[in-house]
């Protein structure tokens, strides 16, 4: 008898779970009247201290067990998310064991709330990033934040995925372990490797993305400076602070989390407008990840950030009255990648490609006599990335085609609605920590 009744408190279901074996069909059925039950809505805050955790590593080890596109798991990985940073308490197997050492007397990053050190695990080179709390106030809201992320970012194992090794509480307070990425970000790489191949590199960032939309992940906060380059030359998503599971109610929002300071730049006009007719809450989505993709090629081809000539409070208007960065003058922006850029940052977010289209152009581009539609649509089946093999970084990138004449080339568009109501300049940069000036 696996059934629950109305009234059984959290911890006897816990007590229950923890009893039966887990995978059975009498644990499975439990689970399942925990996560889909209404009754459940909240049964990680009524559970504490030893009980949470838990019921933390049975959904942990739950999750181990389950096909990750089902949608059990995703419910699973919700609950997970959720409960941890309820309790600012992370499942056991995410701890690493001892052997960590921290190198040098500075940090190699700083970042929103956290600094990245260079160390090594066991002999193996890691960066450490560890959280920076100056007061007991953002302990709490910070704690929370980094479970959060860990949680999600454990669960992505994809070669286009910077690799997460563990959490560590034994250098510094608070800690998430991760191999050392020792080409630095995208954005750096391409200025000091002028014969990376770029496409490549591209459709590496965009394999990635590809993997986390098929685990219903949202980045939230795609950009140059969030993607790392490995020893081999690969790109890989990093940094998960914002990333949310699809429909996830809790997912933190650009306004909220701080998180966003500098990354205007990437963001999608429904994320910067505070005051979006649907939603009062401006929630990354896997169609604001495809904008932030379409300005990561333009950063990636062009050799800058996107609106490089604008500074970081004037590009939030620009994008905002429908203005879009120039066309790069790269031969692998090909006309068919530039119309993809452009269909990426149409103004209606449902209008905008899915990965798997985006990611077909820039495998038709890169190899355009091995491209087999089938090929690819095998790939965005099987969430391991890259069938084809790289071709050396110096040898050829794309056939470069004829550039469009300058009256073939999409416009950009100008948008009905203009920020010109009193409040919203002043909300929009206090969103992006700038100080509002006085009227
Ligand atoms: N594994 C890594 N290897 C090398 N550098 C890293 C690694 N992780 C982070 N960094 C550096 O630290 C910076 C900030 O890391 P990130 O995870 O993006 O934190 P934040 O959330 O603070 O932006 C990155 O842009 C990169 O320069
Ligand atoms: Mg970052």
């Amino acid at each position: 008898m696996s059934s629950t009744s109305a009234t059984e408190s959290p911890s006897t279901i816990v007590q229950r779970l923890g009893d039966l074996k887990p995978a059975s069909p009498q644990f499975n059925e439990l689970l399942k009247t925990v996560l889909y039950g209404r009754n459940y809505a909240d049964f990680g805050s009524s559970l504490k201290g030893h009980e949470a955790l838990a019921f933390i590593d049975i959904l942990d080890s739950a999750l181990e067990n389950m096909q990750p596109d089902s949608d059990l798991y995703r419910k699973g990985l919700r609950a997970l998310r959720k409960i941890c940073g309820q309790t600012r308490l992370l499942p056991t197997t995410h701890m690493l064991a001892d052997g960590l050492e921290k190198s040098g007397d500075m940090p190699a990053a700083s970042g929103g709330f956290a600094d990245v050190w260079r160390g090594t695990y066991n002999g193996r080179q890691v960066a450490i990033k560890a959280l920076r709390i100056y007061n007991t106030d953002d302990l709490q809201q910070v704690k929370k934040l980094f479970c959060k992320e860990v949680v999600v970012w454990r669960r992505l194992s994809h070669a286009n995925v910077l690799p997460f090794l563990g959490v560590s509480t034994a250098v510094f307070r608070l800690s998430m372990v991760s191999e050392w990425m020792s080409n630095g970000n995208i954005s750096h790489y391409v200025t000091t490797h002028p014969e990376a191949n770029r496409l490549e590199l591209l459709i590496d960032v965009a394999s990635g993305l590809q993997f986390l939309h098929m685990a219903q992940v949202v980045h939230g906060d795609l950009k140059g400076p969030n993607i790392l380059i490995n020893d081999s030359g690969r790109a890989c998503l990093a940094d998960f602070g914002l990333a949310s599971i699809t429909s996830d109610p809790l997912s933190v929002n650009a306004s909220t989390s701080g998180a966003t300071h500098g990354s205007a730049r990437w963001m999608a006009p429904e994320l910067l407008n505070p005051e979006h007719p649907d939603q009062d809450v401006n929630r990354p989505t896997e169609a604001s990840d495809i904008w932030a993709l379409a300005m990561v090629m333009v950063e990636v081809l062009g050799g800058h950030v996107p609106f490089h000539e604008f500074r970081n409070e004037v590009v939030i208007f620009k994008v905002m009255a429908g203005v879009r960065p120039e066309r790069p003058t790269n031969a692998a922006m090909t006309d068919e990648i530039w119309e993809m850029v452009h269909s990426c940052w149409n103004e209606d977010p449902t209008k905008r490609p899915k990965i798997s289209e985006v990611l077909d152009c820039l495998q038709r581009t890169a190899h355009p006599d091995e491209y087999k539609t089938t090929t690819v649509f095998a790939r965005a089946l099987v969430p391991e990335p890259t069938v084809i093999e790289k071709k050396p970084s110096s040898g050829p990138i794309a056939q470069p085609r004829a550039a469009a004449p300058q009256s073939q080339k999409p416009k950009a568009r100008q948008i009905s609605e203009k920020p010109n109501s009193p409040g919203l300049m002043d909300r929009i940069l206090k969103m992006f920590g700038c100080v509002p000036s006085t009227r």
